[in-house]
């Protein structure tokens, strides 16, 4: 009797684990942003407007072509002289609701990297999106690395798109001779974007964490974060 008992407990607890996972599948799933209820909301960027998950709609007498019209990327931010002098001698710029408010609600962000040779973005997640990256022009590797620490990553020429799953750890390098420049899509107007190297140097953890993550002694904690280039 005691011993049917605690196997139909083995066997609930068992059952629970399966329901709890998949739960979590069924949540990680739906982990987008969320449907828009009407064709647009162009956001209301007054100062005193409400703020809600995102931003209020501007009234629609007030809406004009130009709030869905980002020209934030016909030029880089910087010259390709001030890339090369950059940390990681690349640069990336988003759009943003203040310069293009027709995007609220949208689930979209875009990106323009910019790569001076030999230029990398450093490894990055971010937690509330998918990610596509067009080469638009030069040479550039790279991947994103999966569970299990499995490693994606090849070398698109101009024209070829990766994509990066939601929340995977990537990096991108301009292995061409010429400077590089790609045109990125994700899946959320606030993707959130968590650079791991300054993640785990910046703030100013308890050095044996570090050391015994990485099985490296005191002095050599000291010299990297002495040393990484901090990015921005
Ligand atoms: C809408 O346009 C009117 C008239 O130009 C202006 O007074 C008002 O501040 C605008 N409201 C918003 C939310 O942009
Ligand atoms: C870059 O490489 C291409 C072929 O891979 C070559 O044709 C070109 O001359 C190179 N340019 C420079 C500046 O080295
Ligand atoms: C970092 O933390 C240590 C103790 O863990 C402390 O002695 C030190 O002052 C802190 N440095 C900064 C910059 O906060």
């Amino acid at each position: 009797m005691g011993k049917s008992t605690s196997s139909t407990q083995a066997l609930l607890s068992k059952l629970l684990i399966i329901a709890l996972c998949a739960t979590t599948f069924f949540v990680a799933v739906h982990a987008a942003d969320p449907d828009p209820l009407a064709d647009f909301c162009v956001a209301d960027l007054s100062p005193n407007a409400p703020r809600v998950n995102g931003f209020a709609c501007k009234p629609r007498s007030n809406v004009t072509t130009d709030d869905f019209v980002y020209s934030g990327f016909r030029q880089a931010a910087l010259s390709d002289a001030e890339i090369s002098q950059t940390p990681t001698g690349a640069i990336v710029g988003l759009t943003n609701l203040r310069d293009w408010p027709g995007a609220n609600t949208q689930g979209v962000t875009h990106a323009r990297l910019d790569f001076a040779i030999g230029g990398v973005i450093p490894f990055h997640t971010h937690p509330r999106a998918s990610e596509t990256l067009l080469v638009l022009k030069g040479t550039v590797y790279t991947g994103f690395i999966s569970d299990f620490n499995v490693l994606y990553a090849s070398t698109l020429k101009q024209g070829d798109v990766i994509v990066f799953p939601r929340a995977l750890l990537h990096f991108q390098l301009n292995v061409g001779n010429e400077t590089a420049i790609t045109f990125n899509t994700l899946t959320s107007q606030n993707p959130g974007f968590l650079d791991s190297v300054n993640q785990i140097f910046e703030p100013n953890i308890t050095s044996a964490v570090i050391e015994k993550s990485f099985g490296i002694d005191a002095a050599t904690v000291k010299l990297l974060k002495g040393s990484y280039p901090g990015h921005p």
